[in-house]
């Protein structure tokens, strides 16, 4: 049994898209029917993950309910998605957020960290399709697009979908049984890549939308998972950022909206790359340097930063200082 991959970005597929993407200046007007009937218009439609201007997106009308919890700037965290954290009158690290699995954490665990404080974020892909998970046969092959390089058993699957979009909204009726404050929904930016099903900006942001109806009546907090070309659009419906490596591919600025706004990022950098890192690594840190690059990254100010493994095992170093490692439970969790 393998680990289960972190959240997917696939860079070299994506840099490739990017430059493969030349597209002229294309001004869309949407009218958009949110009973607040505001408009939108989008400055291009390349997917506006180009290197240069960004698409000028008005921001869409943020729901009215006021949620129970919402993160603050400069909170602490631990992602872990290979396994769930084994958590019993302690966890380590002693943050304030667990961003973990939303499948493989049992509600038990969920509880024992509220007992500790802590608050639950439960990760699962919306916007791609992944084998091994127990609802994978509500998919229907219309809903599947290409593969996501490098992630084996997944695929890009169309936001638009209505089925799709129940089997969505029953993962967000699962974090709410299961006790999460909030949702981390990943592969948001379909759009950044060759996703076989004709994704589109405009889907990604209709889709942020979607997810804002479905998590903002249980009172769930929603992020945005990367995804840097639709903040200005969607940031009035999300509550914090996910950010994987925006200090490798210096785009940290693009993030800082959301600090503008009282809302964290929470940043998550791999300097070990795609490998397992050394056992000197794991028991020294990525060192000063690395840590240096990593944590005063330009536009970096206020992110909540943590040095991970690509597997997002229990291992984690903090900006501040401390290697940490949480004891997760090995048996529950990861796929072949
Ligand atoms: C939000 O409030 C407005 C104005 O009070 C109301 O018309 C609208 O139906 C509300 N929307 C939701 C989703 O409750
Ligand atoms: C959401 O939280 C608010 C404020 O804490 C509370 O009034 C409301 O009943 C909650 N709604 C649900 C569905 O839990
Ligand atoms: C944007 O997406 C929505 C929902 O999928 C769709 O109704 C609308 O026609 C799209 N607009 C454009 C210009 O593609
Ligand atoms: C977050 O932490 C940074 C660094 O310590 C500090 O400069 C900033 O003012 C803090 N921001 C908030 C909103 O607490």
């Amino acid at each position: 049994m393998s680990d289960k991959p972190p959240a997917k970005r696939s860079p070299p597929c994506r840099r490739k898209i990017i430059v493969g993407s030349i597209v002229l200046l294309v001004v869309i007007a949407l009218a958009l029917s949110l009973g607040l009937g505001l408009g939108l218009t989008l400055g291009r439609d390349d997917g506006g993950d180009g290197d240069g201007e960004e698409p000028t997106l008005s921001p869409l009308p943020s729901p009215n309910n006021t949620l129970s919890w919402v993160p603050k700037v400069n909170d602490t965290w631990q992602i872990i998605l290979s396994h769930p954290p084994l958590v019993s009158d302690s966890v380590t690290p002693d943050v304030s957020i667990f961003d973990i699995d939303l499948f493989d954490s049992p509600a038990s665990t969920i509880a024992q960290l509220h007992k500790l404080g802590k608050k639950v974020i439960c990760y699962f892909s919306a916007g791609s399709y992944e084998n091994w998970r127990p609802d994978a046969k509500d998919f229907k092959n219309d809903d599947l697009g290409n593969n996501l390089d490098d992630w084996p058993g997944e695929k890009w699957i169309n936001l638009n979908s209505k089925n799709v979009r129940e089997i969505m909204k029953k993962r967000v009726e699962m974090a709410k049984q299961k006790g999460c404050d909030g949702v981390d929904p990943d592969n948001v930016d379909g759009y950044e890549n060759d996703n076989g099903v004709g994704l589109t900006i405009n889907d990604s942001i209709e889709y942020i939308r979607y997810l804002s109806m479905v998590t903002s009546p249980l009172n769930l907090t929603l992020g945005l998972k990367n995804a840097k070309g639709i903040i200005s659009a969607v940031l009035p419906l999300v509550s914090f950022s996910v950010n994987e490596q925006c200090a490798q591919y210096n785009e940290c600025n693009d993030f800082q909206p959301f600090i503008a706004a009282g809302k964290p990022v929470f940043h998550i950098e791999y300097p070990g790359g795609e490998g397992d890192i050394s056992q000197q690594i794991q028991t020294y840190g990525f060192g000063e340097d690395t840590k240096k690059k990593t944590c005063t990254s330009e536009g970096s100010n206020g992110f909540s930063t943590v040095l991970k493994k690509m597997n997002l095992d229990g291992w984690v170093e903090y900006c501040n200082g401390g290697i940490e490692a949480t004891s997760v439970d090995e048996a529950t969790g990861g796929h072949d």
